[in-house]
């Protein structure tokens, strides 16, 4: 009886151990402190237009159910890791954004890691997002899963 209430205990910690591994596994971050130029804002604009427009709409609202917002986007904000993942590679699993539910496709994007970084950095800083910018370094080390 004994024996069994130290093997349960020491389950309880290995279980405890590996959560607190996860929990601690880095986040992407965006920097907020560095300014970018009006010239790469205009680039991934028109990146934008030609590449993420149709669905995205240009407001950056979507169309709710079928196409999520980028525009104050809780997804945007809080997985960018998975967001840029998306973008590189496709992407057609169920994901929540602002609370709704979205399953539709969205195809690789096609774009060089330096056209991801610009179009990217775009969308995190318009239509009022102020969610800070990436850099080439943080696009390059998204690779396929
Ligand atoms: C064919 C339509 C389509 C195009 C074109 C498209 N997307 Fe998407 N996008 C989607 C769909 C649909 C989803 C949700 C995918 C899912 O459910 O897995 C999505 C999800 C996203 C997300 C994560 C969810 C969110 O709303 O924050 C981001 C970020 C994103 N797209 C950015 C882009 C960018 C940047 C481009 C252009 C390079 C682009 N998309 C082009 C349809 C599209």
């Amino acid at each position: 009886m004994k024996l069994i209430n130290l093997i349960f205990v020491f389950l309880a910690i290995i279980s405890l151990s590996s959560c607190g591994g996860s929990d601690s596994k880095k986040k992407l971050k965006t920097d907020t402190a560095v300014t970018l130029s009006a010239e790469d804002l205009e680039k991934g604009a028109s990146l934008y237009r030609a590449k993420c427009m149709n669905c995205h709409m240009k407001s950056g609202k979507g169309i709710e159910k079928f196409y999520p917002p980028l525009a104050d986007s809780d997804y945007l904000r809080e997985n960018l890791e998975e967001s840029i993942y998306m973008v590189k590679f496709g992407s057609n699993k169920p994901i929540k954004v602002n609370g709704i539910k979205y399953n539709s496709l969205m195809p690789a994007s096609g774009l060089t890691d330096k056209e991801l970084v610009l179009v990217f950095n775009y969308i995190l800083n318009s239509w009022g997002n102020d969610y800070g910018s990436i850099s080439l370094e943080q696009v390059e080390a998204v690779k396929r899963k």
